[in-house]
């Protein structure tokens, strides 16, 4: 069969509320022209972010009755950390209230002021907890990555003679984790591959450096991996998300992502010593170190979610109706990050409003023009995201302006994805008349969040 259906029935419905476009029009200026800050409930269709927005399946809501909400030693916990020592091999597993609480673990012992930390691209978070520690997050993403139009599959991975180069430049002394980043969601959401994963493995393990990934999306990069590279065709996919992590030294993770869940995440290594290091921050910022700022019942549907989301009907669903998405826009001649990533679709803003400057925020522009079309929230990702020095201030446009369709597991249907063709096609009909913004207010740190904006 041709037509790709979703692996799934639908057994409970929110309701959509439907707005007009002049109340758009009002609801944006409002919220300072930064989809952030508007109200869910004004939205059509969310593509904002695939992180902790997932449904939920039968079996994780019924999980989730049996959540053991003992302080210490729950049952939900061991069920919990036997399940990601199953999947992800470590000995050592500290459960957050998310990722980003995992990534400050992590960095405040091991980053000092003058490390540096190489990674495929760092992701938000990662970058600013880093920069937050004194440290230098550096992107070391693969020659493909900057394409666009390259069909390479594995887009996704680092660029590893760039990081021979780095440690021989700087010193292994100067640089305390290489971490890499699957799938590398700030690169386009494009896969890294096994042999990727083996070489900056080797050369970590060979300059004595921690090796850690960061885990969000394990289970597509899996399928990407079981789809793509020779040799993993007929491997199960929990398989080759084991050998994966078989080549770490510990990871960071959302369960927001990849394990369906609401909340949570988790920071594994193989370092007894270090991990005892981490539970005395565990305890002061998250929680004892059997609930780390979950609930029982949130540890109860992580476990649930890990063994589901390796489930390759749904893998296979998940990527393919992706691709349905980049491929129609491809058709429509619409800017767009080729090959499909796992979890998004990337418009290219640079190219879909090739008039508009960086500094006047293409994507950021385009963002206001998909809410205001058909209420469809998606984020930039580009110099708003990127582009401020949080120690100078200073400004520089980033090296890609994308904007981000993240698609929530298993939330949308086809018929969702049809109107979000139409809608962006639409805008890209008037692109022309569509001019750039200038940012009026901006945090220091993650200013995406929470800057305000008005129309140049
Ligand atoms: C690649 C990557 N790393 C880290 C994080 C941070 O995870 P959390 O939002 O759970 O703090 C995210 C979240 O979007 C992510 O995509």
């Amino acid at each position: 069969m041709k037509t790709i259906i979703e692996p799934f029935k639908i057994k409970m419905v929110e309701p959509i509320r439907l707005t007009t476009r002049d109340q758009r029009e009002e609801l944006l200026e409002a919220a300072k022209y930064n989809p952030f800050l508007l109200r869910a409930e004004d939205v059509i269709i969310d593509l904002l972010t695939d992180s902790g927005t997932s449904a939920m399946s039968s079996d994780a809501w019924a999980a989730m009755m049996r959540g053991d909400e003992s302080y210490a030693g729950a049952r939900s916990w061991y069920r919990f950390r036997d399940t990601v020592q199953d999947i992800f091999g470590f000995d050592q597993v500290l459960p957050t209230h998310q990722g980003r609480a995992a990534e400050h673990i992590l960095f405040s012992i091991m980053v000092q002021p003058d490390s540096i930390v190489p990674n495929n691209t760092h992701f938000d978070t990662t970058r600013a907890n880093i920069e937050f520690c004194g440290g230098n997050a550096k992107d070391l993403p693969c020659r493909e990555a900057g394409d666009l139009d390259s069909e390479y599959p594995f887009k996704g991975n680092m660029d590893t003679a760039a990081l021979e180069t780095l440690l021989a430049e700087v010193g292994a002394e100067h640089v305390p984790i290489i971490m890499v980043t699957i799938t590398n969601n700030s690169g386009g959401g494009q896969p890294v591959s096994m042999a990727n994963i083996r070489e900056i493995s080797r050369i970590a393990r060979s300059a004595g450096i921690p090796f850690y990934i960061d885990a969000c999306r394990f289970a597509e990069n899996a399928q990407f991996i079981k789809r793509h590279e020779a040799g993993y065709e007929d491997t199960p996919t929990i398989e080759i998300a084991r050998e994966i992590f078989s080549y770490a030294d510990g990871c960071t993770m959302s369960a927001k992502k990849d394990a369906f869940a609401n909340i949570g995440g988790f920071l594994c290594t193989n370092d007894a010593e270090l991990a005892q290091q981490e539970r005395n921050i565990l305890i002061l910022t998250e929680g004892f170190p059997t609930y780390g700022g979950l609930a029982g019942r949130d540890l109860e549907a992580i476990a649930v979610g890990l063994r589901e989301v390796l489930d390759e009907n749904y893998l296979d669903y998940r990527l393919l109706s992706t691709r349905y998405v980049v491929e129609r826009l491809r058709d429509l001649g619409i800017p767009v990050v080729v090959p499909a990533g796992g979890h998004a679709v990337y418009l290219d803003a640079r190219r879909f409003l090739p008039h508009v400057e960086p500094l006047q925020y293409p994507g950021q522009a385009l963002v206001a023009e998909l809410y205001l079309e058909a209420g469809i929230r998606s984020v930039e990702i580009g110099t708003v995201m990127f582009g401020a020095d949080s120690h100078t201030g200073e400004e520089r446009p980033a090296r890609v302006e994308l904007v981000r369709l993240a698609i929530p597991r298993r939330v949308y249907t086809q018929s969702h994805m049809d109107y979000v063709l139409e809608a962006i096609n639409l805008v890209w009909e008037r692109r022309d008349e569509i001019g750039g913004m200038r940012i009026v207010k901006a945090p220091r740190f993650l200013r995406h969040f929470t800057a305000e904006f008005e129309r140049t």
